[in-house]
């Protein structure tokens, strides 16, 4: 089977999560011995179609522009079997990298209008267009994302052609979150899966696609770690990509969002079967406490002091942001006593220890 798989991520070098999936769904297809051509469409020049149609009247079928499309990608897109349009999700559509390639198929169609069975009118084809598989991947946590160019694909594709499937992800982002490893493999597994139930049976089965929309996380707590994330990357002046490279933490600006953010990096292996009670005050410009108990894996949180904790960090709350988000050397800070550490110093050296293993 001959695949042309189209990207039209602006984004390279590792950055495209619209990139990572379509490398999973082609490394399926390929295992399953299909031949997969991929094609970045930042790479090539595509002009935007004119409107003249000179490719209906005057030179039947053929573009009036000489460009990759009419050199190379068109012809290509003709002679395969099955085509995936993998693109970003940009306001709700394909972006304007794929649109532009969808306008450059016009010579497929031919001028005439005929009725369907459905009453509504539509072109003919001119030559027979590939079977296609639509990825696309998002920020918004929703599924529902995807509804408009969902139902854009249904008006716009080209009549009688064999739509295969929709491979949508909505909340892309967390595929790289260290805390949901286990989530994010098995859904690029999944992805990897339908490729090779694509090349097989031209089908995705639906317990594949349920693992590969499956949620990553909950709304709320996706809209909290967004902002802080965001916040950051405006505090610091650094684009995301910048944040990627630098290996950046999330600041907490709040009392509020360090409760939130804290028990993501705590290594709970290390309280091992005991309860543990940390107890945070702070000093400056956040005036207030803290408490975190950590028990089995679990860390739950609450404002204001606990009557007994096994460790208390007595802290300038933007010296504890600054050691958090590695500006400032934790050892360091205190010995020259910048903070305060009463009881089990070895603990807390031992819960904030990098986790290796994401899966607790
Ligand atoms: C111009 C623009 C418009 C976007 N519109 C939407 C949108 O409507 N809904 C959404 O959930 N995400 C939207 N996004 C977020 C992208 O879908 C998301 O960042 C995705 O990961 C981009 O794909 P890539 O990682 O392959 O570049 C938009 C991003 C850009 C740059």
């Amino acid at each position: 089977m001959k695949i042309l798989a189209l990207n039209s991520s602006p984004r390279s070098g590792g950055d495209s999560y619209t990139v990572m999936m379509l490398n999973a769904l082609v490394n399926g297809m390929r295992e399953a011995e299909a031949e997969v051509d991929i094609v970045n469409l930042r790479d090539k020049t595509i002009r935007n179609c004119m409107g003249c149609f000179t490719c209906w009247t005057k030179t039947p079928g053929k573009c009036v522009h000489k460009d990759d499309m009419t050199k190379e990608l068109f012809p290509k897109w003709l002679a395969s079997d099955l085509v995936v349009y993998a693109t970003p999700l940009y306001f709700h559509t394909i972006n304007a990298a794929m649109s532009t390639f969808w306008e450059r198929t016009l010579p497929a169609a031919l001028p005439f209008f005929e009725q369907g069975e459905d009453g509504k009118t539509f072109h003919p084809l001119r030559a027979k267009v590939p079977a296609s598989v639509l990825l696309s991947v998002c920020g918004f946590p929703e599924a529902s994302e995807f509804d408009a160019l969902l139902d854009f694909l249904m008006r716009t594709r080209h009549k009688n052609t064999n739509a295969v499937a929709s491979i949508c992800r909505a909340g892309a982002s967390l595929l790289t979150s260290p805390f949901l490893q286990d989530k994010a493999n098995d859904v690029l597994d999944a992805t990897k899966q339908a490729g090779r139930e694509l090349v097989k049976s031209m089908k995705i089965a639906p317990e594949t696609m349920a693992r590969i929309t499956q949620p990553l996380g909950d709304i709320q707590s996706f809209a909290k770690m967004g902002n802080i994330y965001w916040k950051t990357c405006i505090a610091e002046g650094v684009t995301p990509k910048e944040f990627q490279e630098k290996k950046m933490v999330p600041r907490p600006d709040s009392l509020d969002s360090f409760m939130f953010i804290f028990p993501f990096g705590v290594n709970t292996r290390a309280a091992g079967d005991r309860t543990v009670v940390l107890q945070f005050k702070f000093s400056g410009e956040v005036e207030d406490s803290c408490c975190f108990t950590i028990e089995k894996g679990v860390v739950r949180v609450k404002q204001g002091t606990c009557e007994k904790a096994d460790i208390t960090i007595e802290t300038p709350f933007h010296l504890w942001m600054d050691i958090m988000t590695r500006k400032a050397d934790g050892g360091k800070m205190l010995m020259e006593q910048r903070y305060k550490v009463h009881g089990d110093l070895t603990l807390m050296i031992q819960l904030f220890q990098k986790r290796n293993d994401h899966s607790s």
